[in-house]
């Protein structure tokens, strides 16, 4: 099959990975409701046809924290990524920088932080969780001002991990030792693709960041053992001053779902959030992206930058976000898909049709540059979004 789209990618993704981590980037939590709706939400926003405004030269790039990326499109952050093929993280972020666009690593990565920089020259953006030894995240930051990271981006919807039954059904979560090992190994065996490229020449399989902490046991038979024993369920608003002492650069709040948090994020004085769900990971039954995002925007969209991530699958599906409200948007699994199906050029193959369909969908929403996009371009007759959005806000401040 030649790919033609993000879902596309997804179906080779399938074919090609073992199911223990093609069920843990495609699943989310509970009975996935909030998965589900992130997509169909974002599938649904009723774009406006306009006609006859010289579309002939569209520009899509735009300006983020002073880095000039070629389109508002940042790679997310996603744990054990570099699974998916060959040192996946290193692929992925060269293929980010090769597009113009900005990676961030996730803390949970299997490429380490150094790995990553050394296989890259633009400056990476790193995802933090606030994790209970403050000395592994000082050293974190530390490494992340050496290594001249650009960003940092602090999950903050994550004191917990939230319950992903795919993840036990397939091997990855609560199967540890030998038997969890067999079945993986026996998923694998089923792969040779995979083996070949992963299980034999991808090794270290370690979380790269953790592993110095870790030690001889940062398999990933660890993965859920070390999120669950080492994810600081007390952080709290007074963290960010913490973080704030520990990194000068720009932070930004990932996870923020809700107006009133996102008020106290500009009380807090961070340079912006990320409008998420955690791609339908963490509180199943919570808001779509979509449905969050004008309602935040409406609350602070004059104070700080509005990052949104969950549901992309498309160059359309970035301009609907962006006329909902965000500044720029995140993709994970749509990229993830692509480097399980075809390594780096999946992720450049992809990233090229994100440009592509986002210069159409701007040429017929009648824009050519991305500050013109905005709700203007949404059929609000047809919308499901907007209207209650501005009624809601205004009632719960
Ligand atoms: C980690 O961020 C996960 O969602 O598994």
């Amino acid at each position: 099959m030649k790919a033609a789209s993000i879902n596309d990618y997804r179906e080779l993704a399938r074919r090609r990975l073992p199911p223990f981590l093609f069920e843990y980037i495609d699943g989310g939590s509970y009975a996935e409701v909030t998965l589900r709706q992130n997509v169909a939400d974002l599938e649904a926003v009723p774009l406006r046809q306009r006609v006859l405004r010289d579309v002939s030269d569209i520009d899509t790039s735009t300006t983020l924290f002073g880095q000039r990326l070629s389109m508002p499109v940042i790679l997310a952050p996603i744990g054990l990524a570099g699974m998916n093929a060959r040192r996946g993280e290193s692929q992925a972020a060269l293929a980010a920088e090769n597009a113009g666009l900005p990676f961030c690593l996730s803390t949970l990565s299997v490429c380490p932080l150094a790995e990553v920089a050394g296989a890259t020259k633009q400056p990476l953006w790193l995802q933090l969780y606030m994790i209970k030894d403050r000395g592994f995240m000082v050293a974190l930051l530390a490494e992340a001002e050496r290594l001249q990271c650009s960003t940092l981006v602090f999950t903050v919807d994550m004191p917990v991990p939230g319950s992903r039954y795919r993840d036990y059904r397939s091997g990855l979560a609560g199967a540890s030792g030998v038997s969890g090992a067999l079945r993986r190994f026996s998923q694998a065996l089923a792969k040779p693709g995979w083996a070949w490229d992963v299980a034999i020449n991808g090794r270290p399989h370690v979380l790269g960041n953790v592993a110095p902490v870790l030690g001889k046991s940062s398999g990933l038979e660890d993965f859920f053992a070390w999120m669950r024993n080492n994810f600081d369920a007390r952080v709290s608003w007074a963290d960010i001053e913490w973080l704030r002492a520990h990194w000068k650069g720009p932070l930004i709040l990932k996870g923020i779902l809700d107006p009133q948090d996102a008020i106290q994020a500009v009380c807090a004085g961070v340079d912006g959030i990320i409008v998420s769900n955690h791609g339908g990971r963490q509180l199943d039954g919570v808001l779509s992206s979509a449905r969050a995002l004008p309602l935040i925007a409406d609350a602070v969209a004059d104070q700080l930058t509005i990052l949104a991530d969950g549901g992309i699958r498309s160059g359309l599906d970035v301009v609907r976000m962006l006329s909902l409200g965000a500044n720029a948007v995140l993709i994970g699994r749509a990229w993830v898909y692509a480097l399980a199906a075809a390594g780096g050029a999946g992720v450049t193959h992809i990233l090229n049709l994100m440009s592509a369909e986002m210069k159409v969908a701007m040429a017929l929403t009648g824009v050519t540059r991305i500050d013109a996009i905005n709700r203007d371009g949404i059929d609000s007759s047809r919308s499901t979004l907007l209207p209650q959005s501005a009624t809601r806000i205004r009632t719960t401040q």
